[in-house]
């Protein structure tokens, strides 16, 4: 069903609550949005059509993210290196994205959804621009899911730029040298308010982070689905957070000076069964 509003069958619900009773979901997940194009032209449609399918996938993946109470989404919608595409593909997405940004702004104020953006955004179309800023400001006292468009973003550009502006303030003498540690250097670049990824999840099979969130990225969970993004639906997601929870994060540490915190191995059947009733 297209729309925010898919029916959530019992075993979806049982499962959302088992998921937020864990207390270990990531706090932020971070998705490369790859094969749009290729979902498209397997099916004989032009490449613009994978991208508007790709909507759908965005919806499904925000509305579960919503229900479970993860705190941050941010998605890789436009690269800058997308725009060395076909003019005729880029205007199709900006197209997409400024009449997207119209006509959700509804569902996100629904849902008490904030929206903000990260990217080299003075690069997008103005039309673009408009519709960003009115939707980043009308959602901006919302108190649920921070949901971030990466646009025109690339991570080395932001981390060069972060370094441009400690060198200002170095030179100024608002900052020396010494004082810049991680921290600092992280307050610099635009996802400063942002916690740091935990979950990246990349889509059709590559495996690559291909210039996102670089600096961000350097401890996060990477999970890579053969799914082309607009067959990344719910259920996919649902794997994804699964996944995410069956491993191991150490942070560098031993495991055993770890905390361990197994989930019970009841659980994880629990969990199995209803992902498997949530497919069919
Ligand atoms: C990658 O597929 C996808 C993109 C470059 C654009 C993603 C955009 C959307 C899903 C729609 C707009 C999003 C929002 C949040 C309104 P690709 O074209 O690189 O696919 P390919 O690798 O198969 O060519």
């Amino acid at each position: 069903m297209e729309g925010w509003d898919a029916v959530q069958s019992e075993a979806e619900q049982r499962l959302q609550e088992l998921l937020r009773q864990c207390g270990r979901l990531p706090r932020h997940v971070a998705i490369i949005m790859d094969g749009n194009g290729r979902w498209a032209l397997e099916r004989g449609l032009p490449r613009v059509e994978g991208h508007r399918q790709g909507i759908q996938s965005v919806r499904e993946v925000v509305t579960v993210a919503v229900c479970l109470g993860i705190p941050y989404v941010t998605l890789y919608a436009f690269s800058m290196e997308n725009w060395r595409r076909p003019q005729a593909e880029i205007q199709a997405l900006m197209r997409l994205l400024q009449y997207y940004l119209w006509r959700e702004l509804p569902e996100l104020q629904r849902r008490n959804i904030r929206l903000r953006a990260i990217g080299k955004l003075t690069a997008l179309p103005r039309r673009v621009q408009q519709a960003l800023r009115r939707a980043v400001e009308a959602t901006a006292a919302n108190t649920g899911l921070t949901l971030t468009l990466a646009l025109s973003y690339s991570g080395r550009w932001d981390i060069l730029r972060a370094v441009q502006l400690i060198a200002i303030d170095v030179r100024r003498g608002k900052l020396s040298p010494e004082d810049i540690t991680e921290e600092r250097f992280a307050s610099y670049l635009l996802t400063h308010d942002l916690p740091e990824p935990d979950l990246i999840i990349r889509t059709s099979g590559e495996m690559r982070l291909s210039n996102f969130l670089l600096w961000e990225s350097a401890y996060a969970e990477i999970y890579v689905s053969n799914l082309y993004w607009p067959d990344f639906r719910r259920h996919a997601f649902y794997q994804a957070l699964l996944d995410y929870l069956r491993r191991e994060r150490r942070f560098g540490m031993t495991a055993e000076q770890q905390v361990q915190r197994c989930l019970a191995e009841s659980l994880w059947v629990q969990l199995e069964e209803l992902l498997h009733e949530v497919e069919s």
